[in-house]
């Protein structure tokens, strides 16, 4: 009963700071010009993209696919699927935001008419429902960086840390609290508005997340016993490589480009007309693939000096890596820094999740920016609060499955999908014209990859994300 008390607590103080903000900010609201809002600078925009996809996909997923999927061998295939499929969706996007210049819905509204509009319709929905868990467990990078100095690494040093794990997440009011902290920042952040808000913030935090990931993994890099974590992460091991390999490389290509929900056509369509399309998506695939990619040498060396077993996801991130760094040195210090690196690329993604939902409500229905975010931050914070509950089996399973499983399994394995299948269709055979305009800047820019990338969006990327998502079905 007192948990329950302190999580009706938790909710309510939540909500006050909500009500208390809505009004309190009321008075001082710049009063809203025709004017769309935009990137300041190009710069600014592609950290913005950047950081939106670089996220807890990258560090935590990409390295663990990679050791399993046969090493080097995969990591060709991934490079080969993001930079021909990924980059010519992301393209796609861009353009149809910048063409439209509204938020998702309102862009196929504007230049597809008829059904078109539920692509961007799916786009908002998938952005509801991913940060609703994504928040959950960004939460814990925010108590695992308190942690670091708070006990952890006593705990883990003594073989605990997954039984600390499993206490940390059973805890409803521990981790709806730090849902809480997090939704809150995500929500400040995008209150603030495109400029003064998202791009300052990724202006910051992205290569701030390079400098910590570089600190990490020279420490990694420099144990002893390293190279064998180096050895496991990228020997290529061509038996591993299936039709499997290729699936997985797609899926994890897609939701870590952050491509079939909109969320390209959002920001494009704050972006300046004058900016060159093709390269600033090829230099935000390339900074994600790079992320991912180092995100490994931090990783293996350290879990693999230490006899650790390399685990997948929350396991690996959240148990093992505390231990390791539990035998190291200043492991405080490291662990701290990996919670924060963490955080950084969470933070980065989810304010790029819930602008896609608040510039539907403000383009679409008029609400102005401080009440689209606070009142849809808190929304997707409740929509969250059985994904939260559900790691400590405080919430019922749907059919089989956490709660937080089956949403991320909705939103990444239909809805991603499905839309980039329909991005594709659109920009390929639909919009081709407005499409190749907006790309070569009204002709002014010459894209010497046009002819290929019309046969990508129209067959090549719609054959294959259809033949993941049927595999990717079995729930
Ligand atoms: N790309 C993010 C990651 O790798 O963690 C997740 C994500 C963000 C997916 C934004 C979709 C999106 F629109």
């Amino acid at each position: 009963m007192g948990e329950r008390l302190q999580v009706f607590l938790v909710f309510l103080l939540y909500f006050l700071l909500v009500i208390g903000f809505l009004f309190g900010k009321r008075g001082v609201m710049v009063v809203s010009t025709n004017d769309r809002e935009q990137w300041g600078s190009r710069l600014g925009f592609i950290m913005a993209a950047a950081g939106s996809a670089v996220g807890l996909g990258n560090i935590w997923r990409f390295p663990y696919v990679v050791g399993m999927n046969g090493g080097g061998a995969f990591v060709l295939i991934y490079l080969a699927i993001v930079f021909i499929i990924g980059a010519s969706v992301m393209l796609a996007e861009m353009a149809i935001g910048r063409g439209a210049g509204l938020n998702a819905v309102g862009s196929f509204k504007k230049l597809g008419g008829g059904a078109w509009p539920l692509v961007g319709w799916m786009g908002v929905i998938a952005g509801f429902i991913i940060l609703s868990f994504y928040g959950v467990v960004a939460g814990w990078t925010i108590a695992y960086m308190l942690k670091s100095f708070t006990g952890l690494m006593e705990v883990a040093s003594q073989g605990k840390a997954g039984d600390a794990f499993g206490a940390f997440v059973s805890n409803p009011t521990q981790v709806i609290l730090y849902q809480a902290l997090f939704m809150f920042g995500t929500i400040w952040i995008v209150f603030k508005g495109i400029g003064e808000g998202i791009e300052k913030y990724c202006k910051v935090m992205m290569p701030g997340l390079f400098l910590l990931l570089l600190v990490l993994i020279l420490r990694a890099v420099t144990l002893d016993g390293a190279m064998k974590g180096i050895e496991f992460y990228l020997k290529p091991d061509f038996s591993k490589v299936t039709g499997g390999t290729v699936l997985s490389a797609l899926g994890q290509g897609f939701f870590s480009l952050s491509l079939g929900m909109g969320c390209m056509i959002t920001y494009g369509s704050y972006l300046n007309k004058d900016e060159a399309l093709p390269s600033a998506a090829f230099t935000v695939t390339f900074l994600d693939t790079l992320v991912a990619f180092l995100a490994g040498f931090a990783i293996f060396p350290a879990v693999f000096a230490f006899n650790m077993e390399p685990a997948a996801g929350p396991g690996l991130t959240f148990i093992t890596l505390p231990s390791v760094f539990s035998k190291m040195p200043m492991g405080a210090v490291f662990s701290f820094v990996f919670f924060l690196l963490l955080f950084f690329a969470a933070i980065t993604s989810s304010v790029s999740l819930l602008e896609v939902c608040v510039a539907y409500f403000k383009d679409e229905l008029g609400w102005d920016r401080a009440k689209a975010s606070w009142v849809l931050g808190l929304v997707i914070f409740l929509l969250g609060v059985p994904s939260a509950l559900s790691l400590g089996g405080h919430f019922p399973k749907i059919a089989g499955k956490d709660f937080l499983d089956a949403m991320d399994f909705v939103a990444s394995n239909l809805l991603l999908p499905l839309g980039g299948i329909l991005i594709s269709l659109f920009a390929g055979w639909f919009w081709l014209d407005g499409c190749k305009k907006e790309i070569s800047n009204q002709g002014r820019l010459p894209f010497v990859f046009e002819g290929i990338w019309v046969w990508i969006c129209r067959l090549v990327a719609p054959v294959v994300i259809a033949i993941v998502f049927v595999k990717g079905l079995k729930w």
